[in-house]
């Protein structure tokens, strides 16, 4: 159970405590966050309400810790990582748990969640020992006018301090997702979990607790965004923010000084429809990318841009396997489970009474309870509503019918976004064309968008985001080269076998 067991001194009363220097803490603030269940909409947890004072001490110890980590061999950091890895997937129970009650992920997409991350970070550790323990050889006689007088070595080295900052969907995936690159490459990090998930990122963080890290390394510092949030992304102790989320990204971005920046921002994923398409193969993918955790990813299919032609049967087959979804609590494992919070629920309402004003059809009767929202499809949706465009981050889904397969294209590349797109149509030639014309970071081919595999490269472009993900593009990403060169007197060429007689 969640708080119980090795997690018991993560608890103080009904207050979880923060992560810093090593030690579970109370704040001197006194004062604690109370975090909603989205079921119920009562108080499930509650968090420390940490003070300025409080993330200045998780920076200075993150800076101290990690230069004494930058000198412990590469294997070591990767074994600690896999231990880490292993305590996080011996304890998936309770950590699903918190997802459920925070965040109301279904059950067992919950325990998903836990394992995929356990994942995540082993196959990290194994990478990084990869890539972190190669670098270049360079001779400056490739370059005119130089003689091969200068021997090039460049390294990777770590950045520092890293600021990670997870979104309330994947507050536990999306949390290691930072942390064990940065960890790999060298780095220490303090981490600010988003309220809603807050305490499933607390409990990951014991499980590295546990694995052994050194002190200060890691720190999970709680608490009001109005209090420390613009502190901690324009605090000069940082040298990397690592963010996945909305907007406030962009906010974020215009305040951090000069760092690198790590991205994700959320998408407005079309699926375009072409008249060749396995129509069942589409109808299962619109399902599963639009609807799965009630359409809170930022890779959900969020626009279905169908040929007229097959529109209709489309329309039908969605609509059949929609009337199948289960809508109740996560406990039990519905496929429709609340939306995060009564604001998010007030959104997405707002989006739907937008569209009945201008005409859309409704495939379903518009139902909610609370944060829940049954399942809806929207056909006859034009340019000119709100959710042509905008991101409900819930489950309704809107239809578009196109004409031509530009039609489709200009939609997608109309949006601000541009993180993931899908095609579906069996002339493999045309979908490759239609993805070289897609304005996103990824387009898959007659498949929902998704991020995983985890160590895929996931990146959006324009307001989607800013840099690379997937471990391989992480780690790099939480790195910076660094040359020395060796200045010879006279140049040197080695002969190879040239000089060398059989005789
Ligand atoms: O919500 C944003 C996530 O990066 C999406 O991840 O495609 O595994 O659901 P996912």
């Amino acid at each position: 159970m969640a708080g119980t067991g090795v997690f018991a001194e993560i608890l103080d009363g009904d207050v979880y405590k923060y992560y810093a220097d090593g030690e579970w803490k109370k704040s001197s603030s006194g004062k604690a966050v109370a975090i909603i269940n989205p079921t119920t909409r009562k108080t499930q947890y509650k968090v420390q309400a940490c003070t300025q004072e409080e993330v200045n001490k998780a920076m200075e110890s993150a800076k101290a810790a990690q230069k004494s980590w930058a000198k412990t061999p590469l294997w070591k950091r990767a074994e600690l990582l896999h231990k880490a890895a292993a305590i996080l997937k011996e304890h998936k129970a309770p950590i699903a748990e918190c997802l459920v009650k925070e965040i109301a992920k279904p059950a067992k997409d919950a325990v998903t969640e836990v394992v995929r991350s356990g994942d995540l970070v082993s196959y990290t550790a194994e990478e990084g020992v990869r890539i972190l323990g190669e670098g270049k050889f360079l001779v400056s006689d490739s370059f005119p006018g130089n003689e091969r007088t200068k021997y090039c070595l460049t390294s990777k080295i770590p950045l520092g301090v890293i600021l990670a900052i997870p979104p309330f969907n994947y507050p536990v995936n999306l949390a290691v997702s930072k942390i064990a690159p940065a960890l790999i490459a060298g780095n220490s990090l303090v981490l600010k979990p988003p309220t809603q998930g807050a305490v499933s990122a607390l409990h990951m963080v014991h499980c590295f607790h546990l694995a052994g890290f050194p002190k200060g390394l890691i720190s999970c510092v709680t608490g009001k965004g109005s209090e420390i949030g613009d502190f901690l992304t324009m605090h000069p102790g940082v040298n990397c923010i690592s963010f996945t989320g909305g907007d406030t990204g962009i906010a974020i971005s215009k305040k951090a000084g000069m760092i690198p920046l790590q991205m994700e921002l959320g998408g407005k994923d079309a699926c375009i429809v072409l008249e060749d398409a396995d129509l069942d193969l589409v109808a299962s993918n619109i399902i599963k990318g639009g609807f799965s955790y009630s359409g809170q990813r930022c890779t959900a299919v969020k626009v279905v841009l169908v040929m007229e032609s097959v529109a209709d049967a489309l329309v039908e087959k969605v609509k059949a396997k929609i009337a199948k979804l289960t809508v109740g609590p996560p406990e039990d494992d519905c496929d429709i489970t609340p939306v995060v919070s009564e604001s998010s629920a007030n959104f997405i309402e707002g989006l739907v009474k937008d569209a009945k004003e201008k005409g859309a059809t409704f495939c379903q009767d518009y139902k909610r309870d609370g944060n829940l929202i049954w399942p809806l499809l929207l056909d006859d949706v034009r340019p000119d509503m709100r959710i042509a465009w905008e991101e409900p981050f819930g489950p309704v889904l809107p239809v578009i019918r196109i004409n031509s397969i530009e039609e489709g294209i200009h939609h997608c590349n109309a949006s601000n976004f541009g993180l993931q797109g899908c095609v579906f149509t069996k002339d493999v030639n045309k979908a490759i064309l239609i993805s070289d014309a897609m304005e996103t970071g990824t387009v898959q081919i007659n498949s929902a968008p998704a991020r995983g595999p985890d160590h895929f490269p996931f990146q959006g472009l324009k307001d989607s985001g800013i840099g690379s993900q997937g471990v391989t593009n992480s780690i790099n990403m939480m790195t910076k080269i660094k040359s020395t060169v060796i200045n010879l007197p006279t140049p040197s060429y080695t002969l190879g076998n040239g000089g060398h007689s059989k005789l």
